[in-house]
């Protein structure tokens, strides 16, 4: 069984010398194995160009080896030096509005400047070379949350350059991308591939091609960059994973395809700073959950990255206290860093890693809480980390279950839907969400698979919302599925090159599924359109024609549910109401026995038995079903249990 433990991130450039044994030594008594360090250090590592100071972190690593952690080293490649800034000024990103993003934070750097790459590779190796094979280092971290701060896309001159050789190569010739985009509309056609400017900055919207293909270009900057870094460090340090932190709600560019370079993906989970700037979330619910967070958001990026990181899956950064990054910043209710701990492990992390080890008191995030307070005293989440490592000691955990259902999500959906989302507020994200949490509160536990899967046997349920363009290996796959699919709405929209269909959405050959979209329209959030069974679409609808069978209409006759065979269609984005109803529908045509989980409870099946979280704050009578699991009769609030049997 993999043992499951506990990490934090340190900063011992941060702090004199004389602390970091203590440090360590505190680490493990509270229970830490891993430490990762190294990150943001590149400054400290060589203060002038080729003149590396290894002296303070050999002593670091000695030090923190010394006491049995074992290291993750990053790479302190998010962040860049001024020096480094000066010799090689247009590697800074440039915004959508044409402006320079400064030195002075972070992530500064441009994915497409080749100069800057290769310092990036040159960094990578030599701290490769001096770290790779020390045996404390027991994983490497390539960079740090690619994408965070909006920064995949660059509209920089060296972007633009990267861009063109990218079309060059796509296309071939000039005429096969004037094709290919429909540059005749508007004559925007030409002449030659040099003549093609970044989507930006146009009088009105550009062509939704030519934008797809730049956040296509700029997505596999990012795949390149990691892979140069890996391609660096690997050759080093052999025998050592290497992961990459992704972040909570960053889909700019293709987790999926950057996670085959790697070999475990690891993510930052700050479920109060997400509830408030990121999750699909009300005002109450936000105010609901204010102190412990979206009860779905964490359990959907474990779903997701375990998937990205090919069922390796650790949590980084795990939020021990108030952040400071998001409009405002609560401080956790007591229990949920325990929870959002055990939580992540019944998702199958492997590690649960907290940031940070001490609240640092200068610098940007001199208001983000650490497991230590500035002045070295612990602050509450220690004991329940003390607490998580305690319980891990006395009954280890075995890991996460078999899912019943699995829900398609593709980064390059989510583009599309940002390139022409046809409505406000129409986002591919939000669609994915509400029907994983549809599918959570009866109980399921959910895959989430990329666009390309060519197997969902296996699964009884996979639904494929929102799916832009489909990939045949997936038709394939609903093809031979002996299980329920529920497809759309949107679904199958668009061509690759951002063209609607010949035969028409959802585009599925007519032995699958009989059906034609032949109108859609976008509703004002006030103009939600009842279903004759309950609930409404709101936002978005289509009218259907076809041969399959029509199971429900809205109000105003038009077909909101299609089924043929195994496949169910939805046409149009069902409220709350309906998509619980819907879903419990499929679920039972799926025929699994849907569970209504009290609010706040979410279950999830583990490789032994059940857990089951309650983010409610108020203890929760969980329910005939749920004790017929194994599991207690009730749960305090913000609690965690695992089934007796598991
Ligand atoms: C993460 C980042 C860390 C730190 C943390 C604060 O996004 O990787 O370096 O900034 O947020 O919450």
């Amino acid at each position: 069984m993999t043992t499951r433990s506990l990490g934090v991130c340190y900063y011992p450039e941060h702090w004199p010398e004389e602390r970091w044994s203590g440090d360590a030594a505190r680490m493990v008594a509270s229970g830490i194995r891993w430490v990762r360090i190294g990150e943001f250090a590149w400054s400290r590592i060589e203060p002038r160009p080729g003149q590396f100071e290894w002296d303070w972190l050999d002593r670091a690593v000695r030090t923190l080896a010394d006491a049995d952690l074992a290291i993750v080293m990053g790479t302190p490649t998010a962040t860049p030096p001024r020096w480094l800034v000066n010799r090689c000024p247009d590697m800074l990103a440039v915004d959508a509005d044409g402006r320079l993003r400064t030195f002075g934070s972070r992530r500064h750097y441009d994915f497409s400047h080749k100069g800057y790459l290769a310092e990036a590779v040159r960094i990578s190796s030599a701290m490769a070379e001096r770290y790779g094979r020390h045996p404390a280092v027991g994983a490497w971290q390539l960079d740090n949350e690619y994408g965070c701060h909006d920064t995949t896309l660059s509209w920089s001159p060296a972007a633009a350059a990267g861009f063109r050789q990218w079309l060059r190569r796509r296309y071939g010739s000039i005429a096969d991308l004037n094709g290919a985009w429909g540059n005749v509309f508007w004559s925007m056609e030409y002449g030659d591939f040099d003549e093609v400017e970044l989507p930006h900055c146009t009088v009105t919207e550009p062509n939704p091609a030519h934008a797809m293909d730049f956040r296509r270009f700029a997505a596999d900057q990012v795949v390149e960059f990691n892979r140069a870094l890996a391609a660096a460090v690997r050759p080093h340090s052999s025998g050592r994973p290497l992961l990459h932190n992704y972040m909570g709600r960053i889909i700019d560019f293709d987790h999926f395809e950057v996670g085959r370079d790697l070999d475990v993906a690891t993510w930052d989970s700050y479920p109060l700073g997400f509830l408030l700037d990121r999750a699909v979330a009300s005002v109450e619910h936000q105010r609901h959950y204010a102190r412990q967070g979206d009860p779905d958001f964490q359990a959907f990026h474990h779903d997701l990255y375990r998937t990205v990181g090919r069922g390796r899956l650790w949590v980084m950064e795990q939020q021990p206290g108030p952040v400071n990054w998001a409009p405002y910043n609560p401080d956790p209710a007591p229990g949920m860093v325990r929870l959002w701990a055990l939580e992540a492990f019944a998702h199958g992390a492997e590690v649960v890693s907290f940031f940070r080890w001490r609240q640092a008191p200068f610098g940007q995030e001199q208001m983000h809480a650490g497991l230590e307070r500035p002045d070295g005293v612990a602050a509450p989440a220690l004991a329940e980390v003390r607490q998580v490592a305690a319980e891990l000691e006395a009954r280890p955990i075995a890991g996460t279950g078999a899912s019943e259902a699995a829900i398609v999500f593709d980064y390059e959906s989510a583009w599309a839907w940002t390139v022409q989302p046809q409505g406000q507020a129409l986002d591919y994200f939000a669609l994915i969400f509400e029907v994983y949490r549809a599918c959570r509160r009866h109980g399921l536990s959910i895959d989430i698979l990329p666009p390309d899967v060519g197997d969902v046997e296996g699964y009884r349920l996979v639904a494929v919302p929102g799916l832009t363009t489909w990939r045949p290996a997936l038709i394939e796959a609903l093809a031979r599925f002996s299980g329920v699919a529920i497809i759309g709405p949107r679904t199958g929209s668009k061509t690759g090159a951002m063209r609607i269909p010949d035969r028409l959405p959802p585009d599925l050959p007519p032995t699958l599924l009989d059906a034609r979209v032949v109108r859609v329209e976008s509703l004002r959030a006030d103009m939600a359109v009842p279903l004759a069974q309950g609930g409404a679409f709101t936002g978005w609808r289509e009218k259907v024609e076809g041969d399959a069978m029509v199971m429900e209409r809205t109000v105003d006759g038009w077909p909101a549910v299609l089924a043929q065979g195994r496949v169910r269609y939805l046409c149009g984005w069902p409220d709350e109401i309906a998509m619980a109803r819907l879903i419990e529908d499929v679920v039972r045509a799926a025929g699994l026995a849907p569970r209504a989980l009290p609010e706040g409870v979410r279950i999830r099946r583990t490789a032994d038995g059940y857990a089951a979280v309650n983010y409610g704050l108020d203890a929760m009578p969980l329910g005939a079903d749920l004790t017929a699991l194994g599991l207690p009769d009730s749960l305090d609030g913000c609690d965690v249990a695992f089934s007796a049997a598991g």
